[in-house]
């Protein structure tokens, strides 16, 4: 067992972590892991791009009122005014940071283009052609690599945090995390004064996703296990438009495509969106994917499609190029011919309560971009608006951090993982079949519309699988797919407790038993039995 001692640790090396890590003294020593390599998560995958109000016709208000209309009441006002006040900001330390953003062709050299998505009322999406997380994911790995203060670490994943609680030490505070080392297979232990939770959301939870394979809501579970509160995790975001094809594992159509022009159209070539709301193919998300949802039940059809092919070639070739060379693979010319079309689950919009700063229930502890709840997207999400909440909450928390870090600081003793008790497995099967039960149970009964009936089901199969995974967890040595399926079936229960506790329905959350919606909005809040 190896212990690293840290300033801070920030645990995930996506836009929200390295953010933090760049904008935090060059003094502090800070360690950054993945569990994975560093590009792995949400933020390189990320297409359509970042949410900013530039263009003159559009406002900061403009963009405030998208994001609570977007929220379906549940936004907390405060937290989307701090945050789309920061956007200009944000973008700008991008910028500086070397993010190449599109630009427009034919004005100034230095205007930004702006595509349209969703539920904004004005072009407002700063991006770099179809691949704006890339991009930054890219940027920023490189930036870190050269900070002498920053150590990054690839496939080092954290299993547990370490608390005083847990250690029964009097008081409540963070002081670091025990990390599996997937190379050599110890179990080490990162000593810091501050710990942020940087970990992405828990889409994995359902059998289709537009997320990679981890996501798995390690930072959730975490934090839920260490004592924080968890709020609104019913409101899981379903995207409308993922590729259809047998090959094609999570690939996103970026709601970019709708924003110029894409239509989307039953297989009879008919469109359908203006039945279901006047802004038609540009309704906010959870519309869309309801009415998709709606359409393919009612036709008995597995897809859609997505229709830009009376653009230009050029047009689509200069605005979806990563977009148009993947659907070639499979043999579909977005130039010509209409892209088949899923939802699949997308953004976890509730997670760790944090306050402005990031600040956890839990001393020491931080959360930051999707692993949190910020309250800036209540309900539903405005689309672009996570890339702009991963920069402002992590300059908000490193700014927090830097005001404490002349405090002194707590260093009791650690004591190493125990691993006497546990043998290796011969029963791996275990994990394989429940990680596929468990996303199979989330996605056919707490999927984008549900029903009392179905989450008490669901609700019933986690907990035999939770029963599984524990005894499991207690016999054997540790592995990377069990913690993820450890944490998945955490998260799968306060989904669905969530949506038990919610009787009305409201953006993403749908229940047939109670389809109106309550007059007054309340967040849903899990509180960790001690
Ligand atoms: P992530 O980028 O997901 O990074 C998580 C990090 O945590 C990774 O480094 C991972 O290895 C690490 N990690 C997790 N668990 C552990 C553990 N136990 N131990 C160690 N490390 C761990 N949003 C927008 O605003 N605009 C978009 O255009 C957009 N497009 C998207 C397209 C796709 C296909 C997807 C999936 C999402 C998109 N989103 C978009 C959402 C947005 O990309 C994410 O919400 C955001 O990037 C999350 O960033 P993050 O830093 O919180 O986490
Ligand atoms: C997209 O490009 O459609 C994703 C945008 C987002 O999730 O905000």
């Amino acid at each position: 067992m190896q212990q690293h001692q840290y300033d801070v640790l920030v645990i995930g090396s996506g836009a929200a972590g390295l953010t933090a890590a760049l904008n935090l003294p060059s003094q502090t020593q800070i360690a950054v892991l993945s569990k994975s390599d560093l590009l792995a998560g949400s933020t390189y995958c990320a297409q359509g791009g970042i949410a900013v109000a530039l263009n003159s016709n559009d406002s900061i208000d403009n963009h405030l009122n998208d994001t609570l209309k977007a929220g379906a009441g549940l936004c907390h006002e405060q937290t989307a005014h701090f945050t789309v006040n920061h956007s200009h900001e944000s973008i700008q330390w991008l910028i500086q940071q070397g993010v190449p953003f599109s630009k427009n062709k034919d004005e100034a050299q230095d205007s930004l283009h702006l595509t349209w998505e969703g539920g904004h009322s004005h072009r407002r999406i700063a991006h770099v052609a179809d691949i704006t997380g890339r991009a930054i994911a890219t940027t920023l790995i490189n930036n870190a690599t050269q900070k002498n203060n920053i150590d990054l670490f690839e496939n080092l994943i954290a299993i547990d945090l370490i608390t005083m609680r847990k250690l029964g030490i009097k008081g409540n505070r963070c002081l670091g995390a025990y990390v599996l080392n997937q190379e050599n297979h110890s179990i080490d232990v990162f000593k810091a004064r501050f710990v942020i939770l940087a970990t992405g959301g828990a889409s994995k939870v359902y059998l289709y996703t537009s997320n990679q394979d981890g996501a798995s809501g390690d930072g959730i579970a975490m934090a839920w296990r260490a004592g924080c509160r968890i709020s609104n995790m019913e409101f899981n975001q379903f995207h409308p438009t993922c590729l259809y094809h047998p090959q094609a594992k999570s690939f996103l159509i970026s709601e970019a495509v709708r924003g110029e022009g894409g239509r989307l159209l039953l297989p009879d070539g008919n469109r359908f969106m203006p039945r279901f709301d006047d802004r038609g193919e540009l309704a906010p998300r959870d519309i869309v994917a309801r009415a998709m949802d709606h359409e393919m039940k009612r036709l008995g059809s597995d897809y859609l499609y997505l229709d830009i092919s009376h653009r230009s070639s050029t047009f689509i070739l200069d605005h979806f190029p990563n977009i148009h060379e993947r659907c070639q693979q499979f043999g579909i010319d977005m130039t010509q011919e209409p892209i088949p079309v899923v939802p699949a689950a997308h953004y976890t919009c509730g997670g760790i309560i944090v306050n402005q700063a990031g600040q956890t229930d839990l001393h020491g502890l931080y959360a930051i971009g999707e692993c949190s709840s910020t309250g800036l997207h209540g309900a539903n999400r405005l689309a672009s608006n996570s890339l702009l909440e991963c920069i402002v909450f992590a300059l908000s928390a490193a700014q927090n951090i830097t005001q404490q870090l002349h405090k002194p600081a707590d260093n009791p003793e650690i004591h190493r993982w125990d691993a006497s008790q546990v043998t290796n497995s011969n029963e791996d099967i275990m994990i394989s079949h429940n990680w596929e039960e468990l996303r199979r149970v989330m996605w056919d009964y707490v999927g984008i519309v549900r029903t009392t009936k179905r989450l008490h089901r669901a609700l019933h199969r986690i907990m035999l699988v939770q029963q599984e995974i524990h005894d499991f967890y207690s016999h054997y040595k540790i592995s990377s797919d069990l913690i993820e399926l450890r944490n998945l079936a955490l998260v799968a229960e306060l989904i669905i407790r969530s949506a038990m506790q919610r009787h009305e329905s409201r953006g993403l959350h749908f229940t047939l038993d109670h389809p109106e919606t309550l007059p007054v909005a309340t967040d849903t809040i899990l509180t960790p039995i001690e």
